[in-house]
């Protein structure tokens, strides 16, 4: 069976860089249009500038719920959700101040809330929907040294992907959960670079996967095409460890 995206219309948050925008590359190379959304204007025009036509900007901050109302309204229909927006603070839990504890809880699971719960109700009109949550290893899956509010909010992502599974399985809505390892993005590359010691980074950071390498964005957008294709159509509920052996 072939992937077939031909009239397909995915919202993508996070779309402009790293994993979502190989997700939307991917997606668009298959025939589907992609909602782009993302705080990041400039990257975002990069995006379409290679997507050309099968692509339509959504310049919003995620954890508004006011933006998300005001500039997804003209969206009447969509067949599939990615919610990968996302950040990735670092620290344990004596240096977490409440600040940093808030912003990541509203940028990486409040964010999923409202951006979810607005497409639902496309999805329930036509009872038929597929939702892809971005995950981490760095969550319920595995504790990951200086990673404490960030994997409080990516645990609450795998929790609110069985509730949603839960829930609305039934009528015909799948949404699942994908646990990535190390990935090579421009926000893990700023990590490696800004650290102390640059190139040991790089070297622990590879060495995390069992594999010995960090994965490319496009070897998850391999595994969210699948999950958002009627090829998946017996999945939901579940989550996806797409880590090169990190979580052995
Ligand atoms: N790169 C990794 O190693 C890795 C590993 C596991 C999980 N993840 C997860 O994958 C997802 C994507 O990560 P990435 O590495 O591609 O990051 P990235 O920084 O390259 O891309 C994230 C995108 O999300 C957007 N974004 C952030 N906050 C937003 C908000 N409030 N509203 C709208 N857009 C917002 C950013 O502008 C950016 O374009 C994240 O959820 C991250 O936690 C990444």
């Amino acid at each position: 069976m072939k992937y077939s995206f031909n009239k397909k219309i995915i919202a993508i948050t996070g779309a402009a860089n790293g994993i979502g925008r190989a997700a939307s590359i991917l997606l668009a190379k298959e025939g589907a249009t992609i909602i782009a959304i993302d705080k990041d204007k400039k990257s975002l025009n990069k995006l379409q500038t290679k997507l050309k036509k099968n692509c339509v900007l959504k310049n919003i901050n995620c954890t508004d719920i006011d933006d998300i109302n005001k500039n997804l309204k003209n969206i009447k229909n969509i067949d599939g959700l990615v919610n990968c927006a996302g950040i990735v603070p670092q620290g344990d839990l004596m240096n977490c101040s409440i600040q940093d504890w808030d912003e990541t809880i509203k940028t990486n699971l409040t964010s999923v809330f409202f951006v979810t719960q607005y497409f639902m109700k496309l999805f329930l009109k036509k009872n038929k929907g597929t939702i892809v949550n971005i995950s981490s290893v760095a969550s319920s899956i595995k504790g990951v040294k200086r990673r404490f509010a960030y994997s409080a909010s990516k645990a609450g992502i795998i929790g609110l992907t069985k509730s949603i599974a839960a829930d609305y399985s039934k009528k015909g809505i799948r949404c699942n959960v994908i646990c990535p390892g190390t990935v090579d993005t421009p926000t893990w590359r700023k990590r490696v670079l800004t650290s102390n010691n640059p190139s040991q980074a790089r070297k622990d950071f590879n060495s995390r996967q069992i594999i010995g390498r960090v994965a490319k964005p496009e070897e998850i957008s391999d595994l969210i095409l699948f999950l958002l294709s009627d090829r998946s159509s017996f999945v939901t509920g579940s989550v996806y460890n797409i880590d090169g052996g990190m979580s052995l």
